[in-house]
């Protein structure tokens, strides 16, 4: 039978008074990894280099945010993401999906090995930190490690330093995977 509103505080108050300890509380750390371009592998700076690449061909007519992604899969195919705007805003899409999914269109069975990720403002600089991933993608990127049992090295470029980081739970911890 389904509980009242009066029930259910009645409920919640019976558990608090019988509970002496306090609230449990997990600390979740994530890995990330400072660093600068000469520290990366050969593999790690051309994936960059093609995120900055993306930046040049981005379709930004409205924000004037230009993202870039750079893929490189298990195989050696590179591919290069840009964000693509629209006036009806939400049928543009991030620059990372570009990227990830014309992955998966042309090579669904290969792994992506690497993620790069870079961003020019409105001033046309590479941006100074680290640009980072919007939430969708981040659940995207969590599909594509969950689909392929890899995870992915997310590398998010910013002029001061780059960050790095061996798979998407650094960003995403208590990510929604099944069901
Ligand atoms: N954008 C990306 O391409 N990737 C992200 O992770 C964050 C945001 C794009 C979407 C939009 O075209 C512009 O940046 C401003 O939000």
């Amino acid at each position: 039978m389904e509980m009242g509103y009066a029930d259910f505080l009645y409920f919640c108050n019976q558990k608090t008074k019988s509970n002496k300890n306090p609230m449990k509380e997990q600390i979740i750390e994530s890995r990330i990894q400072e660093c600068q371009l000469s520290e990366l592998t050969a593999e790690e700076q051309k994936a960059i280099h093609l995120a900055i690449e993306g930046t040049r061909r981005s379709y930004t007519p409205y924000s004037n945010f230009h993202v870039g992604a750079g893929v490189i899969l298990n195989n050696g195919q590179e591919y290069i993401g840009c964000n693509q705007e629209n006036a009806a805003f939400p049928a543009g899409l991030c620059a990372e999906r570009t990227a990830l999914f014309a992955a998966g269109a042309q090579y669904p069975d290969n792994p992506v090995k690497i993620l790069a990720i870079a961003a020019r403002g409105t001033d046309d600089e590479l941006t100074e930190e680290p640009v980072s991933p919007c939430g969708t993608c981040r659940q995207v990127i969590i599909e594509t490690e969950t689909r392929h049992s890899q995870q992915v090295i997310i590398l998010l470029y910013g002029r001061r330093c780059i960050y790095r980081m061996e798979g998407i739970r650094h960003l995403m911890p208590l990510s929604f995977t099944e069901f």
